[in-house]
């Protein structure tokens, strides 16, 4: 018999296949549909934002692993799953340059006003009306980055082919030789021309860019999050942007997806992405190959392949 697992999120097709041909799926509708399975389900394949809400992961008493599509562990119960001796996957390393490829897009969107000037020649507007604001300078922008992770170091090396000189702050000085460790955030936010957020989300960096760091990024600096919306404190930045002390922000994640603040929205100095960062066809395929075969791994008895528990 196939063991039986529950897809909270749905992936590609060539990847639900996998799962489809390898085990009994269960597709997550609500956890009342879990009633009558749950004492079977035995993995959970889920996204990294939407991880294991807490009222699922109580109710599978037979669980032996969560495989997260994503690098984010911060929407699963480690301490929890630790505990109940339940294993935790996630995909490190495929995903990094798309992020950090988002990140340096968003970048150049915000200060150069692509989406503005798309909408201006869409709208029919060129010819007609006045040309949208003249743009930012990208290349020489003084870059801080928070969180020098895999996709920290990617979006640095990037950076550097716009000249950009490079600060970080994290926990612990990496000693790298071409970035410039700043151990205090609110001294990198203040030296910084763009301030890009990729740290992990948790309790640990809840509210790390609140309105005293937006006020030191300033009026003519931008914030960049690729990272998770939890970081910032979006009440904050909706009144910086509002008041006009920050110069921009460009997002892909925020507090509470999918609710955007219509603040944001209407907002002429804000670029907006629906956590996007790693949704490319080749990524994405890249993840559930290793979603399926961490479960693999798993089922048949081997080494899980990137396991974070
Ligand atoms: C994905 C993510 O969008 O890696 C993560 O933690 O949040 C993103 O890469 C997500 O996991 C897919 O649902």
């Amino acid at each position: 018999m196939k063991p039986e697992i529950l897809l909270i999120e749905p992936m590609m097709p060539e990847v639900e296949k996998q799962l489809d041909a390898a085990y009994t799926v269960h597709r997550f509708t609500s956890v009342e549909q879990l009633e009558a399975i749950a004492p079977n389900i035995r993995a959970i394949a889920t996204g990294g934002a939407t991880g294991v809400p807490a009222p699922i992961m109580n109710s599978l008493p037979a669980l032996e692993i969560i495989a997260i599509n994503g690098i984010g562990t911060d929407a699963v119960d480690l301490k929890e799953a630790r505990r109940r001796h339940i294993h935790v996957t996630t995909t490190p390393g495929v995903l990094t340059d798309d992020v950090a490829d988002m990140a340096l897009g968003l970048i150049l969107s915000l200060l150069r006003g692509l989406p503005e000037s798309d909408r201006y020649v869409r709208d029919g507007a060129w010819g007609h009306s006045p040309a949208p604001a003249l743009g930012h300078k990208v290349t020489g922008k003084k870059l801080g980055i928070i969180g020098m992770g895999q996709v920290g170091r990617a979006i640095a090396r990037r950076a550097q082919a716009f000249s950009m000189p490079i600060s970080y702050t994290d926990l612990k000085d990496f000693g790298l030789d071409e970035y410039h460790f700043v151990p205090d955030l609110k001294a990198l936010a203040l030296e910084s021309e763009i301030l890009v957020i990729a740290a992990s989300g948790g309790p640990g960096s809840r509210h790390l860019v609140n309105r005293d760091i937006l006020d030191a990024v300033g009026t003519h600096g931008v914030v960049v999050n690729v990272a998770r919306g939890s970081v910032v404190d979006e009440q904050a930045l909706v009144q910086a942007l509002e008041e006009g002390t920050l110069g921009g922000a460009a997002l892909d994640v925020f507090e509470h997806e999918p609710n955007v603040p219509t603040a944001l929205m209407h907002s002429n100095r804000t670029v907006l992405q629906p956590h996007r960062a790693s949704a490319t066809v080749e990524t994405r395929l890249e993840m559930g190959n290793l979603v399926v075969r961490n479960l693999a791994a798993h089922f048949a008895g081997q080494a899980l392949l990137t396991a974070v528990i």
